[in-house]
């Protein structure tokens, strides 16, 4: 096994429920004999996309902002990776914007993506699992925005997102880590994940 999966938390508080989340999951991965990469993305400030249209008709859709931040290189670790994991809270009903900013410079793919080319075209399909996370107890929308919009931009990268683990009622940087039934959720989804990888590869 060459390359890891990759866990990306959104949140932009650091040890909260996403960072939580992120490692439950990659002890669950870790309990079937697997290894994953984390990485904090709620901690990067990314340029926005200015909407320039280069990537267009760039050399492989490349972003003029490719220089100017981490984006690019996420990018190629969701490209590589097996599988992918995102732990998000919702704000606003939404994903957190430094999150969002990071999708909306995804639209290089969207481009790579309808235009057939095979940085693309070639990948086969891989899967994303995500947890996302909202202070409130209830809200029958509270996470439909955000789940279309993580769901359409993997779709570009040729990722598929399985169905979300969405809890509410998840506010305080310690509730979820408190909660052992939603901790173990996630812990065997981690599982099953490595397990689902292993078994699409033997
Ligand atoms: C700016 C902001 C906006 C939020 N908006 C919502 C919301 O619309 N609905 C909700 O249920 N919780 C909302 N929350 C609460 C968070 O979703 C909740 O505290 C979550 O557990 C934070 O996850 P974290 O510990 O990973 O940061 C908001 C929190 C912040 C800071």
């Amino acid at each position: 096994m060459d390359r890891l999966p990759v866990l990306f938390s959104c949140s932009h508080r650091r040890s909260g429920n996403s960072d939580r989340a992120c490692e439950l999951f990659l002890q669950g991965i870790r309990s079937a004999g697997g290894d994953a990469k984390m990485i904090h993305l709620g901690q990067y400030d990314f340029v926005p996309c200015h909407a320039c249209g280069k990537c267009r008709t760039s050399r492989e859709h490349r972003c003029v902002h490719i220089k100017k931040d981490e984006a690019q290189s996420f990018y190629q670790m969701m490209l590589d990776a097996p599988f992918t994991f995102f732990s998000s809270p919702i704000y606003f009903y939404h994903l957190p914007s430094r999150f969002k900013t990071f999708i909306d410079r995804g639209q290089w793919a969207w481009e790579a993506f309808n235009a057939g080319h095979p940085i693309i075209s070639d990948l086969v399909q891989r899967n994303a699992y995500c947890c996302m996370v909202a202070g409130r107890p209830t809200g029958e929308k509270l996470f439909q925005g955000a789940e279309l919009t993580l769901k359409v931009f993997l779709k570009f990268f040729r990722i598929k997102l399985n169905t979300p683990i969405l809890f509410k009622g998840i506010d305080e940087a310690g509730d979820l880590g408190a909660d052992n039934y939603k901790s173990d959720k996630i812990f065997k989804s981690g599982h099953l994940a490595w397990k689902t990888h292993l078994e699409n590869h033997s």
